[in-house]
């Protein structure tokens, strides 16, 4: 949970430790790209987030990706399912093309549950210049609102391994941000505040 202090890393001073090799970036490069990783439930507003963020980031003349888990599983991980194993990979690969797009000045935005830690923390090591964003919002919340109906679905037992209700979420420990998306905070609100974490953590001249 972001507290407005002063010990939030900036880039070059991460104290995330750094695997070197693979795709990865360096985080005291001289790129302008980063990503911004967008975790949580389905339904938190993770893809409204990321358009309104890509569009705010092009508007002022960065080069701007965005993975989406919804269009991301339609081709580059198609084929997968959500098994343990299967989102790793689905993160894993999400992560690797972060990577490449990072250090190649553009804003990659990921929109993907990544439910489990380590895979966050893998992805983080993997691309350095990575912010961390927990789409929050209680579970009754989520399972009202239901836009796509796949809660009442995983409840009645149709959708199996359903994130959140028969399958694992951890939720970020140290996230660079967290957003409530409860009905509280409106998600031109959610993106203002993350522009505005951008700029604190050195991604952007000016939030
Ligand atoms: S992740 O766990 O591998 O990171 P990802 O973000 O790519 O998930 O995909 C999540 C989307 O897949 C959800 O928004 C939902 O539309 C759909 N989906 C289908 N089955 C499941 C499931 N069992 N758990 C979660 N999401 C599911």
């Amino acid at each position: 949970m972001d507290t407005g202090q002063t010990g939030t890393p900036r880039p070059g001073e991460s104290d995330h430790p750094h695997l070197s090799g693979g795709a990865g970036t360096d985080p005291d490069d001289q790129s302008g790209g980063f990503t911004i990783w967008l975790t949580g439930l389905s339904g938190t507003g993770k893809s409204t987030i990321a358009s309104i963020l890509e569009t705010r980031l092009r508007g002022r003349g960065l080069k701007v990706e965005v993975l989406d888990g919804d269009v991301v599983r339609t081709n580059l991980t198609q084929g997968l399912g959500f098994s343990k194993q299967d989102r790793e990979t689905n993160v894993r690969r999400v992560a690797w093309v972060c990577a490449l797009l990072s250090r190649n000045d553009v804003v990659a935005i990921a929109a993907v549950i990544s439910p489990y830690r380590s895979g966050r923390d893998e992805a983080r090591h993997r691309i350095g210049r990575f912010v961390e964003i927990h789409m929050d919002a209680p579970l009754h919340v989520l399972e009202e609102r239901d836009v796509k109906g796949l809660y009442r679905r995983a409840r009645a037992g149709e959708i199996p391994d359903f994130t959140g209700v028969t399958d694992d979420y951890e939720p970020p420990l140290d996230p660079e941000l967290t957003c409530l998306s409860d009905g509280g905070e409106a998600p031109d609100v959610s993106a203002d505040r993350i522009l505005a974490k951008l700029h604190a953590l050195g991604y952007l001249t000016s939030a």
